[in-house]
């Protein structure tokens, strides 16, 4: 399969309790990677554990990609022992990336925690394609979860931060200021994190008539469209069931194909 790599580490740091970033080196993922799309990696030689675990990519360089994650399970956990200069089979890239059509005006991200990976991608990609910088929503629990804060400075964006204790910024949720914004109609959003946070996002780009995509998760196996176990409900008619994969026709989706009331909260 051509879409398997092996990559060295090239740096793998702790950037917040439990999150670390990763960078991988592999010319050929770096040149077919696009903002929004993931790979998924082995994260040890042996059967356990037996899938691998997918990831976004976080950016894209001249000779690698970089992941952001966060520390939840098993997988992760092993993950993490990881050392610079070690190896790691990668699965990738995989999935759709996220559309940066030209007419829009005004774009927007609404991150939520470690919902921010796919971002710091999307943000060059934007700036290459529009030469517009991104205004950036970020969210986390508290001050420690606002990730990437520096990177999209750096990069030019206007953010609002916002921490469900007040550590930093305004005290609540991502959608109070998604809500309060008076944005041009021409506004484009982009948005991952938890599903309540993108369920909300969505109704609000509905009522303001703003086109919205999202990035999604479900529990992956393939990775690349044959066994179904990522499939989501949706306005997409595959094996004439009413769904869409998300390592396929994903992980970004319109926000309208999504059938929402189908979809469960963990
Ligand atoms: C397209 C995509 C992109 C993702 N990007 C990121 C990212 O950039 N950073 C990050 O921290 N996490 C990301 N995730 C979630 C990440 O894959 C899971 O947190 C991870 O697989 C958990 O593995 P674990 O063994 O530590 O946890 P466990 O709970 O022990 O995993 C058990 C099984 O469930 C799966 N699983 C558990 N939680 C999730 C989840 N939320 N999404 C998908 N599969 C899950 C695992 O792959 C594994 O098969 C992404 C998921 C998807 C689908
Ligand atoms: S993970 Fe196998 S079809 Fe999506």
């Amino acid at each position: 399969m051509d879409k398997l790599h092996e990559c060295l580490i090239t740096l793998h740091n702790l950037v917040a309790p439990n999150h670390y970033r990763m960078v991988l080196q592999s010319k050929e993922i770096a040149t077919q990677s696009l903002p929004g799309q993931f790979v998924m990696l082995e994260v040890s030689p042996g059967y356990y554990p037996f899938l691998r675990r997918p990831m976004s990519i976080e950016r894209i360089f001249s000779d690698g990609v970089s992941i952001l994650y966060k520390v939840c399970g098993e997988g992760t956990k092993i993950l993490s022992t990881l050392s610079t200069g070690e190896k790691i089979n990668v699965q990738g890239p995989l999935g759709n990336s996220f559309p940066i059509p030209k007419e829009y005006s005004h774009y927007l991200i609404v991150a939520g925690g470690i919902g921010v990976a796919p971002f710091p991608a999307l943000v060059e990609g934007i700036l290459k394609v529009r030469g517009i910088a991104p205004e950036i929503i970020l969210a986390g629990k508290d001050f420690h979860h606002l990730l990437c804060e520096k990177d999209f400075r750096q990069m030019g964006c206007k953010i609002h931060l916002v921490t469900e204790d007040g550590s930093a910024g305004h005290k609540g949720l991502a959608t109070d200021i998604l809500e309060t914004l008076d944005l041009p109609d021409s506004t484009i959003v982009y948005t991952c994190g938890p599903l309540p946070m993108i369920k909300n996002v969505h109704k609000i780009c509905e009522q303001k008539k703003w086109l919205c995509y999202a990035s999604l998760e479900a529990e992956m196996a393939c990775g690349e469209g044959v066994c179904l176990g990522c499939v989501i409900p949706a306005k997409m008619e595959i094996e004439n069931e009413m769904m869409a994969r998300v390592c396929r026709e994903g992980p970004v989706f319109d926000t309208q194909v999504i059938l929402w009331d189908k979809i469960g909260e963990k």
